[in-house]
C-alpha cells in the first residue's frame, strides 16, 4: 500500500526485530539447502512424474486440454490481457450500489457512509459463487482493505477528517453478498435482490467454539464474550460442503490504536502477546478508535482478542447473524481450503500470512453427513500446526494444552502463535492461500515471499533459518509448496512433501534465485498469493508482488494469474493485471462458462485509472472471464 508500509514492515516498525546472530546456524543450514536445492529439481521431476501416473487418462487429458491457449506475454499496460480467445469485462467495482436507494459511485466525493453502506465494498479479495433455489447465482465477495489516498482522494489531507470519513471507511470494510444474472451477453448484479447483503466491521456477530466467553474475550460492550460487532481486513475466503460462505480476518491489528499513546508521546505498556500479533498504538491511518471506541486499546484492551478469527456466514440467509470459529485458531487468517477425508472429518487447511509464521491444520470433531445437519461442525475440533523435515517427510503436531503448556483449549484458540512457536512448528514465508486437488489428496500452498529469511527472526522471536520448503535466505520471489497426506487420509499425522515451483528470475539469476526448472523468461513471476484448483485439475495462480519489472523483477510486468498443470510442472501466464494492483480471488459460474477474479488496488501508488481509463478513480473491481467460443473455462 502507498498510504502506509506493508502490513508486514508496519509490525516490525511498532516492533522492531532483533537481527540474527545465531551465524554458525545460518551456514550450516545453507549448506543443506545447497545440497536440498540440487535435490529439489530430480525430487520435484520424479514427483511429477509419479503425480502424472496416478492420474487416470481421462483427467490428464482434461488437464492438457485446458493448458491448450497462447499464454500472455508480461506487460506493464493499465488493462487486464487475456488470451486470444478469451474476452473480459467488469462485472461490478468498489462504491457501486447494490440497492436502488444507493447511488452511483461519485469520483468527486467518493461517497459517504450512508452510500458506501449500500454499495459494494472496497479492495475485493476472495469470492465464493452460490447456488440459491431456482438456479440463481449468489457472490458472496471479501473487501480487505482501503487505500487511503483513493478511499479519501476527495479530501486535501488524503486521510479521514470526519467521523463520516471514518464511518465510511468502516462501511468499505468487511463482505458484500449479491445475486448475479446474465443479462444479454455479460452478467451483472441484481439490485434489490433479496439475497444482498452488506456485512461491515459493525455487523453483529456471534462467538462460538473454545475461546467463546473467555475472560480474554469479555469487554464492556459484550460481559459475555460471546457477541462481537463486525469483520474487516478479510482476506482470502473458503467455502464448506454445505454451502457456507467462510471469510478470514487477516491484518486485524493495524485498525487498532491506544489514545493513552497518543496523550503521552510514549511507549506505553501493551497486554501479554500483542506484540505477537502487531498490535501497538499505532493504527494505519484508518483513525476508527476516533469515532468507535472499541477500536483504543487503552480503554477496551480485550477488543483485538475478538478478531483475527475465520466467520462462517450463510450466504443464502441475508437475516443470519455470521458466526466466528474460534475452533479454527486466531491469526492472520488468509483462505480456509476445506476438504472433507475418507473417515467424514472435515478437514480445513489454513495459513497465517506473516514473515516466519506457520501453516495449520483443523480436523472437526464430529463428521460431514451429506444432506445432514453440518452447521456447527467448524465450532469443534482439533488444531495442529505443520513442522516440515529437510528429508521431504512432515508432520502435524497437535496444539494440546499438554504439548503446547496453555492453560487449556481456549487459550489456544486466541494464542494459537504462541501455541505453534512452543511446539516447534516450521517457520514459513508468508503462507497465502492453500488448495487441495480435487482428484487426489494432495495440497498446495503459496509462500509469497519472506526478505527476513534467514535474516530475522519472527513476531515471536523463533529463528527463521533456511529449510526445505523455505530454501532461500532474503527470499523475495516466493514459491509453491505441496504435500500428501499419508495414506491419502487428510487426517492423517503425517505427510511428505516437495516444491511445486521456485519462483525466481532465470534472465537476472542463475544461482537458486533463477527459480526451479518450470520457471522460464516466459511465465516468470513473483510473489505467488491466490491458489484455486478449478474442476479439471488445472491450478490457477495469482500473484500480489513486485510489479516495479526491473532489477530482480525485471520482464515480468504487472501482477498476473497463471495456471499450472501439476502433473507436468508445467505454468502459464494467462492474465496480466493493470497497473500497480494485485490479482486476487476465485469464483466459477455455474455452468463453468464464466471465471471471475478480484483485481484488487489498482493505482495504490497513484498510477493507474484502471477500469473506466481517461483520468477517472482507479477502483477494485471483479472481472468476468469468458472464452469467446462460449466453452467452459475450468
Ligand atoms: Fe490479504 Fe495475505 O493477503
Ligand atoms: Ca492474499
Ligand atoms: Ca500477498
Amino acid at each position: 500500500m502507498d498510504s502506509h508500509p506493508s502490513f508486514d514492515e508496519f509490525d516490525e516498525i511498532n516492533h522492531p526485530r532483533p537481527d540474527a546472530t545465531d551465524f554458525d546456524t545460518v551456514a550450516e543450514r545453507f549448506i543443506s539447502r545447497r545440497s536440498f536445492l540440487r535435490g529439489a529439481a530430480a525430487a520435484g521431476a520424479s514427483a511429477f512424474v509419479l503425480g502424472a501416473a496416478s492420474l487416470t487418462g481421462r483427467q490428464a487429458q482434461a488437464a492438457k486440454g485446458w493448458l491448450d491457449f497462447a499464454p500472455v506475454a508480461a506487460n506493464g499496460q493499465d488493462a487486464i490481457s487475456v488470451p486470444q480467445g478469451f474476452r473480459s469485462y467488469v462485472l461490478t467495482s468498489w462504491g457501486e450500489p447494490l440497492w436502488t436507494q444507493g447511488v452511483p459511485f461519485d469520483p468527486a466525493t467518493r461517497g459517504t457512509a450512508a452510500t458506501q453502506a449500500l454499495a459494494f465494498g472496497d479492495n475485493n479479495d476472495g469470492m465464493a459463487l452460490f447456488e440459491a433455489p431456482g438456479g440463481r447465482s449468489v457472490l458472496a465477495v471479501n473487501n480487505e482493505y482501503t487505500n487511503l489516498e483513493i478511499m479519501y482522494g476527495a479530501r486535501a489531507s488524503k486521510v479521514p477528517e470526519t467521523v463520516d470519513d471514518v464511518m465510511k471507511g468502516k462501511a468499505a470494510h468487511g463482505v458484500s453478498v449479491f445475486e448475479i444474472a446474465k443479462d444479454g451477453d455479460n452478467w451483472s448484479v441484481v439490485v434489490d435482490s433479496p439475497f444482498n447483503r452488506r456485512i461491515t466491521a459493525d455487523t453483529p456477530m456471534e462467538i462460538t467454539g473454545p475461546a467463546a466467553g473467555h475472560d480474554l474475550l469479555k469487554t464492556a460492550l459484550d460481559p459475555t464474550g460471546t457477541r462481537s460487532l463486525g469483520t474487516w481486513n478479510n482476506c482470502g475466503n473458503g467455502r464448506t460442503p454445505w454451502g457456507a460462505y467462510l471469510t478470514c480476518e487477516e491484518n486485524f491489528n493495524g485498525y487498532f490504536s491506544s489514545s493513552e499513546a497518543a496523550q503521552d508521546q510514549k511507549p506505553i505498556a501493551l497486554p501479554e502477546g500483542f506484540d505477537r500479533y502487531g498490535i501497538g498504538p499505532k493504527d494505519w491511518g484508518y483513525g476508527w478508535a476516533k469515532a468507535d471506541e472499541r477500536f483504543d486499546i487503552s480503554k477496551h484492551p480485550n477488543e483485538p482478542h475478538r478478531n483475527g478469527y475465520i466467520v462462517e456466514i450463510d450466504p443464502l440467509d441475508p437475516t443470519s447473524t455470521p458466526k466466528k470459529r474460534t475452533a479454527l485458531g486466531r491469526f492472520k487468517h488468509e483462505n480456509a481450503e476445506v476438504v472433507v477425508a475418507e473417515n467424514g472429518h472435515v478437514v480445513v487447511y489454513m495459513g497465517d500470512d506473516e514473515r516466519g509464521e506457520f501453516l495449520y491444520r483443523f480436523v472437526s470433531a464430529g463428521r460431514y453427513v451429506e444432506g445432514g445437519d453440518n452447521a456447527d461442525l467448524l465450532a469443534d475440533g482439533d488444531l495442529f500446526v505443520a513442522k516440515f523435515n529437510d528429508d521431504g517427510s512432515g508432520e502435524w503436531l497437535p496444539l494440546t494444552p499438554a504439548a503446547t503448556g496453555m492453560a487449556s483449549k481456549a487459550e489456544i484458540c486466541i494464542r494459537t502463535r504462541q501455541a505453534g512457536s512452543a511446539v516447534g512448528a516450521t517457520t514459513m514465508d508468508r503462507p497465502e492461500w492453500v488448495a487441495a486437488h480435487p482428484m487426489k489428496a494432495e495440497v498446495y500452498c503459496c509462500l509469497t515471499n519472506n526478505k527476513n529469511r534467514a535474516k530475522k527472526p519472527n513476531a515471536g522471536g523463533d529463528p527463521t533459518p533456511v529449510n526445505g520448503p523455505n530454501p532461500r535466505a532474503g527470499n523475495n520471489y516466493g514459491q509453491i509448496v505441496r504435500w500428501r497426506p499419508d495414506a491419502g487420509d487428510h487426517t492423517s499425522a503425517k505427510f511428505a512433501w516437495d516444491l511445486f515451483v521456485l519462483a525466481g528470475n532465470p534472465t537476472v539469476h542463475q544461482d537458486a534465485y533463477a527459480g526451479s526448472a518450470n520457471v522460464t523468461a516466459d511465465n516468470m513471476f513473483n510473489s505467488p498469493d491466490g491458489l484455486s484448483f478449478d474442476s479439471k485439475g488445472g491450478l490457477w495462480i495469482q500473484t500480489d508482488g513486485s510489479y516495479s519489472n526491473a532489477k530482480d523483477f525485471a520482464g515480468m510486468g504487472n501482477n498476473q494469474m497463471l495456471v499450472a498443470n501439476t502433473e507436468t510442472g508445467e505454468i502459464k501466464r494467462f492474465l496480466v493485471g493493470p497497473k500497480e494492483s494485485e490479482i486476487t480471488g476465485f469464483a466459477w459460474s455455474l455452468d463453468r462458462k464464466t471465471l471471475f477474479i478480484g483485481v484488487q488496488h489498482p493505482g495504490e501508488k497513484g498510477d493507474s485509472h484502471w477500469p473506466e481509463g481517461g483520468d477517472a478513480v482507479p477502483r477494485s473491481s471483479i472481472v468476468a472471464i469468458e472464452r469467446e467460443d462460449g466453452a467452459e473455462i475450468g
